[in-house]
């Protein structure tokens, strides 16, 4: 099937100034790159670019500055570990626009590589200013996103110059948005969801969208709390939203009539409070004794997700289903035994994917940092590393970076 939007293929970089947008918003403390997930997987477009002689400049935002440049979040020093990962020298410019930016592009060699400074320290960015547009665009022939992860962003670097330059997706976006048309928009059948996390008001939209897609929704962590508080069952102290338990019971609803079964738990991991080796019980949700607390789903529950597992296709993956410690976009700390539950259902979708029934795509911060626990992140067909990206794009948004690279016929592909 053709790809709906462009690629390396459709544009010529041979030669060119390209500036490509990464996602270098690594996790950084003491001066050191905590997770460099994302630095590696910008290193497939740097190299095919670096092969056709192109002069690759790269763009991206680091944290969320507030007040213009602030030296905690300039990129120098990922710029420096992008160096040692790709194992040849990158440059970097303390300026993201401007003569100074303009000077230090104008002296690159061919297969030269440039980071410039970090995007948001410039108000035009998160504002899509067209005159801020322009400066970034002067600086290049073509434009190359490989940052899926911001693509939920309808920013300079992200959307803006898309519309100033010829452009394209990056290998790594090519294979992100491969990955989840195959997942959602032209699964193979049966398709399942499972999803975790504490709170439904986080994903509503999510939770909606998928009862319209997928043919069973399995529901773990805090919100099957919700859910189950919903049907009328008693939570005891576990975490209970109970301002949503109308919002589950419309999803409920809608799952009904969409033909979408919604598998809960059955059974539950109960303690007296969330701290690692407290002394736990598995019951019967019906009978959660009062002064105890649901912190993870039990084995029963867990069977069933992957019993239902063996009959599907195509799974998606997003939010753990037990009590998890959450530090930063891509830590995780498991707080034993809650994590069980987890990391079962985590290696059970990998052994069915490696066994080449199931495609497998999970995604979203936590997600990823719970996969990593339970080391199976290189045996899904695909874990995205993007937070809200991946998010909104459960729900069915259209992210406005990805939307930008669409192949329509006023866009075709361009040979500068
Ligand atoms: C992320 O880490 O999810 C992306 O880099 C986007 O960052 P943002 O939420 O600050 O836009």
């Amino acid at each position: 099937m053709a790809l709906s939007f462009l690629t390396l293929d459709d544009v010529d970089c041979s030669g060119k100034r390209v500036l490509l947008r990464g996602d270098l918003n690594v996790p950084f403390e003491n001066g050191t790159v905590g997770d460099t997930t994302r630095l590696k997987r910008l290193t497939g477009t740097i190299r095919e670019l670096r092969g056709k002689k192109a002069r690759i400049i790269i763009l991206s935002h680091f944290g969320r500055p507030k007040k213009g440049p602030e030296p905690e979040f300039s990129l120098k020093p990922v710029a420096e570990v992008l160096g040692r990962i790709l194992g040849c020298a990158v440059g970097f410019c303390p300026h993201t626009v401007g003569p100074e930016a303009q000077v230090a592009v104008n002296r690159m060699q061919p297969g030269e590589v440039l980071v410039l400074e970090n995007t948001r320290f410039h108000e035009g960015e998160e504002k899509n200013d067209p005159a801020f547009v322009k400066q970034l665009a002067v600086l290049g022939d073509v434009f190359v996103n490989d940052a899926f992860s911001v693509a939920h962003r309808a920013h300079a670097s992200t959307e803006g110059l898309a519309r100033g330059l010829p452009c394209c997706a990056g290998r790594d976006m090519e294979k992100e948005l491969s990955a989840l048309a195959k997942a959602l928009d032209h699964p193979e059948r049966p398709l399942m969801a499972i999803v975790g996390g504490s709170k439904i008001s986080t994903k509503i939209d999510v939770l909606k969208n998928l009862t319209t897609k997928v043919d069973v929704l399995a529901l773990g962590g805090g919100m099957a709390n919700t859910f189950l508080a919903a049907q009328g069952k008693k939570l005891g102290r576990s975490l209970v939203e109970s301002d949503m338990l109308d919002t589950a019971r419309g999803i409920m609803a809608h799952s009904a009539k969409n033909n979408c079964r919604i598998l809960l738990p059955e059974d539950v991991v109960v303690a007296e409070k969330l701290a690692a080796q407290v002394p736990t019980q598995t019951v019967a949700v019906d009978a959660i004794p009062d002064n105890l607390m649901a912190l993870d789903i039990g084995p029963k529950s867990v069977a069933a997700i992957i019993k239902a597992l063996e009959t599907m296709k195509t799974a998606v993956w997003n939010g753990p289903l037990g009590a998890f410690e959450i530090h930063g976009p891509l830590g995780a700390f498991e707080i034993p035994p809650f994590e069980k539950a987890t990391l079962d259902v985590a290696r059970a979708m990998a052994a069915r994917t490696k066994a080449g029934k199931l495609l497998s795509v999970a995604g979203g911060g936590d997600t990823v940092a719970v996969l990593n626990l339970a080391k199976v992140t290189e045996q899904l067909s695909y874990v995205s590393n993007a937070g809200g990206a991946f998010l909104e794009w459960l729900e069915g948004r259209e992210l406005p970076g990805v939307e930008a690279l669409r192949r329509r016929p006023e866009k075709k592909a361009v040979r500068p």
